[in-house]
């Protein structure tokens, strides 16, 4: 059922302002958006404010298209109020006049969640809607839940839609189109050819003036938990059968994620970078880890024995994220020594990057093998589809593919739960730098895959098994 009206609470917030009105006029823009968009919060504003706010978040992102805007003007509403008052809910729904289906996203912090969706139900606004909930949901196994609960008091699952704004990257989804279309991957995509699979998320920046936030969060919850899981479901799942259909994508990569043993402590790596504790929200003395890396082992039929290396932190040496597969080596028979592995290397960010590693005999005139990359690059253009776009359309379109059904969710969280719990020791890391190098040992005497940039430099060839 397509929604004919959206009701944006937190819209005065910092993801409206960076995310959501870029993405909102570029709907526009595609003829995407052409219902009602009410945007509710309490900052004492004007429907002319929240205009001109609109107007302000275009010009730092991605500027202004004088007709777009104008026409994502008509379409804005204000309601101004407290989320605890049921006037604030009576005034939406009377803003959404003869809408019967609206979209209610919920870019507010969860602890509001519960107070919201009861004052949504009480109004009347829940009925024939579907809601959009943002990242992260939930704080561990139970919290997410609990969170489950709320939302299925007055909404049903298949009108739930959790955002992990990961699968909205094209570069994500291209993982499965590239998995699932080209015939030579499918035989050697299994534990006796791969030797390893690493994902990285890098990012050269600290947090940004989100200490506060991130002190509740951590690199586990912000990252591992959703963005890298999912990079590794698509990676690993096996082919829905037949079909592509929202369900049968959702149910391979829950699959994926019940074959994983529950995370321990000597399978992970927490760091912190120098001057975290001096950043404004964060305790003098805090814990949290700016860095995680993790060793996971998929106990499936094509999967078993093989290591998954996620890693991600803030304040490293590049921002840029990437999977290694790499594979075992040939036999040796031109020297002692086999040559590396070959390896298929995805860049997900800053540019698309499909490579694969191989071995060549290099143009001398003595026999020397060489390592070369088979690489295809793309730089995304400016009218491509940001995840925040292609997310807020599929939601208002009710096509649920690319968001995380409960059950992926709290496996997802089953996954890190002990070590949320358990806490260990946290390494201190030199920002711009490639984290602690206790996180070395998680790889079996195998070797970081530290991605090149900007370009397209050769990755280090490295042995593996
Ligand atoms: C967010 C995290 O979900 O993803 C941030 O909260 C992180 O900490 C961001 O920086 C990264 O997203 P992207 O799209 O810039 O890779």
């Amino acid at each position: 059922m397509k929604s004919d009206a959206l009701v944006f609470l937190g819209a005065t917030g910092d993801l409206a302002y960076k995310k959501v009105f870029p993405a909102l006029q570029s709907m526009v823009k595609r003829g995407h958006l052409t219902v009602p968009v009410i945007g509710v919060a309490k900052a004492g504003w004007s429907l002319e404010q929240f205009r001109q706010r609109a107007k302000d978040s275009l010009e730092k992102h991605g500027g202004v298209d004088a007709d777009a805007f104008g026409k994502l003007s008509g379409l804005l509403h204000y309601v101004d109020g407290d989320y605890e008052n049921p006037q604030t809910f009576a005034q939406v729904r009377k803003e959404l006049a003869d809408s019967k289906h609206p979209a209610h996203y919920l870019a507010i912090p969860p602890n509001l969640f519960g107070l919201v969706v009861q004052q949504l139900e009480n109004s009347g606004c829940a009925a024939g809607a579907k809601v959009i909930v943002e990242k992260p949901f939930g704080r561990n196994q139970d919290t997410a839940r609990e969170l489950n609960k709320i939302l299925h008091a007055a909404f049903e699952e298949s009108d739930i839609f959790r955002i992990d704004h990961y699968l909205g990257k094209l570069a994500v989804r291209n993982l499965l189109a590239f998995r699932f279309s080209n015939v030579v991957l499918e035989p050697v995509w299994n534990r006796n050819f791969v030797d390893s699979v690493q994902i990285t998320m890098a990012e050269d920046f600290g947090v940004q003036g989100r200490g506060a936030f991130y002190e509740e969060a951590g690199a586990i919850r912000d990252v591992l938990q959703n963005h890298l899981m999912q990079v590794l479901a698509n990676l690993a799942m096996e082919p829905p059968p037949g079909t592509t259909d929202a369900e049968s994508v959702r149910d391979e990569k829950v699959k994926v994620l019940k074959a994983i043993r529950p995370l321990q402590e000597k399978d992970l790596v927490r760091g912190q970078f120098r001057g975290y504790r001096d950043e404004k929200g964060v305790a003098p003395d805090s814990k949290v880890e700016t860095f995680a890396a993790a060793r996971l082992f998929i106990n499936s039929w094509r999967w078993q024995g093989v290591p998954f290396y996620l890693r991600t932190g803030k304040n490293l040496a590049v921002t840029c994220t990437e999977i290694m597969v790499r594979f075992r080596q040939v036999p040796a028979i031109y020297s002692d020594q086999p040559p590396p592995g070959n390896y298929f290397r995805f860049r997900l960010n800053p540019e698309v990057t499909i490579a694969m590693g191989a071995i060549v005999r290099s143009s001398g005139e003595k026999l020397v093998l060489e390592p070369v990359e088979l690489l295809v690059s793309h730089e995304p253009t400016p009218d491509e589809l940001d995840p925040y776009e292609m997310l807020l359309t599929d939601a208002m379109n009710g096509d649920p593919s690319r968001f995380a059904r409960m059950d992926y969710v709290d496996e997802a969280w089953r996954i890190v739960d002990p070590v949320l719990q358990s806490g260990g020791p946290v390494y201190e890391y030199d920002p711009h730098t490639w984290g602690p190098k206790e996180a070395d040992a998680l790889l079996d005497g195998r070797a970081w895959n530290n991605p090149a940039v900007p370009g397209h430099q050769l990755n280090q060839p490295v042995q593996t098994r």
